[in-house]
């Protein structure tokens, strides 16, 4: 099967003027459909720097790009645009939701900078649709400010599915959650990835990287490592765990 992401000696030269940062140093990397990958690494070490290059948000200095047999290289900024809204969600770790707008209209939003923008009513129901698989439907008329921390980060998963991606770019998505809550988080992105969908996703913690299937290690700009995990923790599984030791501790107290 042809690989979704196929990334060929990928250079990335930062250059300030006096500095030059060499932020990523020949990265090659392959995955197919299905794959669940978290990119681990010290602070500076060029994962945030991988995962642009992978969300076409920045071009590499040197290096082959593939994006489901689409050599990115070789595209203007429009056409890159478009691929990225085709083919690929975003999920940040600061969650950018638009504050004065509601859960559903958050969702809706990459539909509106499609080449092909749908109904209204279309819109609606697909966002409606997302926010369902996220199971948050019933809060679609809820501003950010009304929702928790986890229920925001779902919102912004609702939104990078809208458009149907390939691959979903996550950079740090747990990152401003409270343990139980990112075990939560872990648990949709497994969902969607029994589903199909590619998910990548930088994370600090060995903890969230063993929800996984593989994990990469990067260190100045190279990938030192890149592993299956072996005892993957399924994120349901692990919560109710949570939840009986919970109740036990109650019990005995
Ligand atoms: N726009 C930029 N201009 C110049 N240097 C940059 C730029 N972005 C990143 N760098 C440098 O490139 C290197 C890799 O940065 P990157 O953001 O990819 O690291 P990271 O692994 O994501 O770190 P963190 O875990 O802190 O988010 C760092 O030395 C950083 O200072
Ligand atoms: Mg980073």
């Amino acid at each position: 099967m042809a690989a979704v992401v196929h990334l060929e000696d990928i250079h990335k030269i930062y250059d300030s003027g006096e500095v030059q940062v060499h932020a990523v140093r020949g990265v090659s990397l392959e995955f197919s459909k299905g794959e669940f990958m978290a990119v681990m690494g010290a602070s500076g070490s060029g994962k945030s720097t991988l995962m642009n290059t992978l969300g076409c948000l920045d071009r590499p200095t040197r290096g082959r790009y593939l994006l489901d047999g689409v050599d990115v290289g070789q595209l203007d900024r429009n056409q890159l645009a478009d691929l990225r809204n085709e083919k690929l969600g975003f999920v940040f770790q600061g969650f950018n939701l638009l504050s004065r707008t509601t859960a559903l209209e958050n969702v809706e939003l990459p539909m509106l900078y499609g080449p092909h923008r749908p109904s209204a009513r279309e819109m609606q129901e697909r966002a409606l649709r997302c926010l369902d698989i996220v199971g948050l439907s019933d809060r679609a008329d809820h501003f950010p400010s009304q929702l928790s921390g986890g229920q925001q980060q779902r919102v912004a998963i609702a939104r990078a599915l809208v458009n149907h991606p390939q691959v979903l770019l996550a950079d740090e998505p747990t990152g401003n959650l409270d343990s139980k809550t990112a075990i939560d988080v872990m648990g949709v992105f497994q969902r969607l990835n029994d589903q199909g969908i590619t998910i990548v996703m930088v994370t600090h913690e060995l903890d969230i990287a063993r929800f996984c299937k593989r994990n990469l290690i990067m260190r100045d700009g190279r990938v030192v490592s890149d592993i299956a995990v072996p005892d993957r923790l399924v994120a349901e599984v692990e919560l109710r765990r949570l939840q009986d030791a919970e109740t036990a501790a109650k019990l005995t107290a």
